[in-house]
């Protein structure tokens, strides 16, 4: 008997609003879709995946060549209807799942397979509601209260012989889960012991709940780094000057390696400082001609990537700039942009301030930096 799961990640994750599919969210170092992907094909002999249009080449690059791939529809039901047309024909049973409910575990596939082995047509996953659950009319009031006690939350992965799915869906119904479309039919459906960590992922704060599930009460290893840079005025009229990876025409740029942008290796070192990774000469020295003109925005993109793959994430970035020139306030906003933007869309902030007169900076010989980094390891 050959079985195969259906994952359905082709929505738009409209409430969780991360600005691109949910499936593709980041939850502890991988995304919803291979959590899902991973519990789902260690039970099945075969996987299809609705993928959102477009996103396919996504897809594909997440579960490798060992999943078919179709583009997903405009309501789930339709999207598991145009996955049902993938499945092998000698497959005999099908489990439905939501790559929303990326922490559902094998164990639970199992068992539902199990279920549909012995005998079962259609099978869920569900958990007794803990909230006294209320039917209403259009206009606001109370047309029902059901038993509570006869009231189940009901989760993925569902079960179903291929025929009655195939038949289930040939009704062009649609509904939020598999199992109503079967209920239309008159079949019984077979409720089983869910999961509270087969949690659907539908708000952005869901994720908090999901960590708790992997990490429990461990917390994550936050670390912070300093990092400072200064810089002379250039006696060169025409050296133009870079600042906080923007280009500042008008202004007259500073001598140094590089481009001379003192926010943007303020920044650097505070990285490299708080991951234990060196500094900014030992990881791009002054000897190593592939940096030699690199902007600052390039030295940023490339020390998030160090830091990243020595196995952090950035939590924030902040720099100030010191000095009586540019002035900063005006163009703040496109500065903690372009920082942002180069390190991989990381909270940053950009403040200013001049010295009294005091220092070379007070003087306006120069421009100085300090930046603090904070980072963190999961546990
Ligand atoms: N889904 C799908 N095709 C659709 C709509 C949803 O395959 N046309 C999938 C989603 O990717 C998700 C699951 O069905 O894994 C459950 O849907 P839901 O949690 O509602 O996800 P979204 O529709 O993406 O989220 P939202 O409703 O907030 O937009
Ligand atoms: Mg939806």
């Amino acid at each position: 008997m050959r079985s195969a799961a259906i994952i359905a990640a082709a929505g738009s994750g409209e409430r969780f609003g991360a600005g691109m599919p949910k499936a593709f969210v980041q939850l502890a170092g991988q995304t919803l879709l291979e959590h899902a992907f991973r519990s789902l094909s260690a039970v099945v002999d075969e996987v299809v995946i609705t993928s959102p249009a477009g996103w396919e080449p996504k897809v594909r690059e997440i579960v490798g060549e060992s999943a078919r791939i179709v583009t997903g529809g405009a309501t789930r039901s339709e999207s598991i209807s145009n996955a049902l047309e993938a499945v092998s024909p000698n497959v005999d049973y099908i489990l439905v799942h939501d790559a929303a409910r990326a922490l559902a575990t094998s164990d639970l596939a199992e068992r539902v397979l199990a279920e549909l082995i012995a005998g079962e047509v259609a099978v869920i996953p569900a958990l007794p509601v803990i909230d006294t659950i209320k039917s209403i009319t259009s206009d606001g009031y109370v047309s029902l209260t059901p038993d509570r006690r006869n009231l189940r939350s009901v989760q993925t992965p569902q079960g179903f012989t291929r025929a009655l799915l195939m038949r289930a869906h040939a009704t062009g119904g649609d509904a939020t889960d598999d199992a109503a479309l079967v209920e239309t039919l008159g079949e019984r459906v077979k409720v089983i012991e869910g999961e509270a960590r087969a949690l659907k992922i539908t708000r952005s704060e869901d994720i908090r709940s999901a960590y708790h599930f992997i990490y429990g009460d461990k917390t994550k290893e936050f670390r912070t780094g300093v990092g400072t840079d200064a810089h002379a005025f250039s006696s060169d009229e025409n050296r133009k000057l870079y600042l906080a990876a923007l280009y500042w025409p008008g202004e007259i740029g500073v001598d140094g390696h590089s481009d001379g942008d003192v926010a943007s290796h303020a920044i650097c070192d505070a990285l490299f400082s708080a991951a234990s990774l060196g500094d900014l000469g030992s990881n791009f020295g002054v000897d190593d001609p592939k940096y030699s003109g690199a902007s600052g925005a390039t030295l940023l993109a490339e020390a998030a990537r160090r830091v990243e793959a020595a196995g952090f994430v950035i939590s924030n970035v902040s720099v100030q700039i010191v000095g009586n020139r540019p002035k900063i306030g005006p163009r703040r906003r496109e500065a903690i942009e372009a920082i942002s933007r180069s390190l991989g869309s990381v909270p940053v902030s950009v403040s200013a301030t001049t010295t009294d007169g005091l220092g070379f900076t007070g003087e306006g010989k120069g421009i100085s930096a300090i930046a603090t980094a904070l980072i963190y390891r999961l546990p």
